[in-house]
């Protein structure tokens, strides 16, 4: 009877022993996730290298591009990839009002610096307007990466502006971005884009039509003082006609984004990096840390319960 209760007491401490062993793996792994992106959920369970990491990066994009391609194209068949492409007769893409049914191209990353902000970004624009017969739909536009800084606001110590410019002469596109410092911290307050739809990108836009697309911001890109905002992963943004408008007319999606405003004259390169997800993964650490602890307060407990036990049944055995 005593040495099936000391089997009994040694099989729950190595069972405990076995949930404490695990819970400190996980929280190993928690450690080691940290530093990465957030799309890393596979490689601890196949244990693949960093190849891996790579391939789950380039998947994560690849929905925008599909998701635009069935937006694009709503009669024609997607299965036009699969045939040979000799055997079907070609309907002549180039005049008619279809638009072309390849997928969208994702954007390009670009790099701007405007001395008091750094900014690296890629966005894409995804916009209502009116077509020559009157109705309205959507359309794509990439934020080309070889836009350059036109202008920037450097003066103020509340308020910095960077503005990109691109397109032909006569009708010049624009982007801007505004950026808020308060409270020891930096935070986009604005986006404001204007967009001219030329016939050759957008033939079947109503003629001389130009868009305002205003981005409020919610306290989105926010960082601590003299540290670079980065997130890597798409965000949503949504615009509207004017800065106060409640009607959407669509968004903008921003993907490796990496900005930094207030910057001191003599910087060179990008600050310290305050990643977006990096609040999530914070909380990973403490939750694992407080399940180790939990496993061995119960090891604690179990060894104790059966330590009196066995000596109480010793004290039986003495009389
Ligand atoms: C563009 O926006 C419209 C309306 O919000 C949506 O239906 C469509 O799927 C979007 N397209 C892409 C490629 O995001
Ligand atoms: C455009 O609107 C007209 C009526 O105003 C309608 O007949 C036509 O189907 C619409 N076209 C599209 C592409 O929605
Ligand atoms: C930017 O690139 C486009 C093609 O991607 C090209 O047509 C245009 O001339 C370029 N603009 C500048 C300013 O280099
Ligand atoms: C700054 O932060 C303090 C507390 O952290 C808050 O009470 C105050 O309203 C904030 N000021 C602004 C302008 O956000
Ligand atoms: C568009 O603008 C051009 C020149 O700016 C002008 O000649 C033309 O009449 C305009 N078209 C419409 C429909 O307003
Ligand atoms: C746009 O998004 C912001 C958050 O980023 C939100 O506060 C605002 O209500 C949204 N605007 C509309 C018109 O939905
Ligand atoms: C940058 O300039 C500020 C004064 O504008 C100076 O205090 C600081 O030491 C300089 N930093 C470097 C790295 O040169
Ligand atoms: C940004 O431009 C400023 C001059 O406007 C230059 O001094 C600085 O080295 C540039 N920084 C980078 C990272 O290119």
């Amino acid at each position: 009877m005593f040495a099936s209760k000391l089997l009994i007491c040694s099989a729950l401490l190595m069972l405990s022993g076995a949930v404490l062993s695990q819970s400190s793996i996980s929280l190993k792994d928690a450690k080691f996730k940290t530093p990465d992106a957030s799309s890393e959920h596979p490689a601890p369970l196949t244990s693949t290298t960093t190849t891996s990491t790579s391939t789950t990066s380039t998947t994560t994009e690849k929905p925008t591009t599909s998701s635009s391609t069935s937006t694009i194209a709503p009669p024609t068949s997607p299965t036009t990839s699969t045939e040979p492409p000799k055997t079907t007769t070609t309907p002549a893409p180039v005049p008619s009002t279809t638009p072309a049914p390849q997928p969208f191209p994702s954007p390009a990353v670009g790099t701007w610096n405007a001395s008091c902000i750094m900014l690296q970004m890629a966005a894409q624009l995804n916009f209502t307007y009116e077509t020559k017969d009157g109705n309205l739909t959507h359309g794509l536009y990439n934020i080309p990466s070889n836009a350059t800084v036109e202008d920037k606001d450097c003066d103020k110590q509340t308020v910095q502006t960077i503005h990109l410019i691109w397109g032909p002469d006569t009708s010049k596109q624009s982007f801007l971005m505004f950026f808020d410092n308060k409270n020891d911290s930096t935070v986009l307050s604005s986006i404001q884009i204007h967009l001219t739809l030329l016939p050759e990108e957008f033939p079947n836009a109503k003629e001389n039509q130009t868009l305002q697309l205003i981005h409020r911001s919610d306290g989105e890109f926010k960082t601590p003082e003299k540290m670079s905002y980065h997130c890597t992963r798409a965000q949503k943004l949504n615009l509207t006609e004017t800065i106060d408008a409640k009607q959407l007319i669509g968004w903008i999606t921003v993907s490796n984004v990496q900005v930094e405003a207030f910057r001191s004259a003599n910087a060179t390169g990008f600050s310290t990096v305050h990643d977006c997800d990096s609040s999530e993964t914070s909380d990973v650490v403490p939750i694992a840390v407080g399940i180790a602890l939990a496993a061995l307060i119960l090891v604690v407990l179990i060894s104790y319960l059966c330590a009196r036990r066995r000596s109480t049944s010793r004290g039986y055995m003495s009389f």
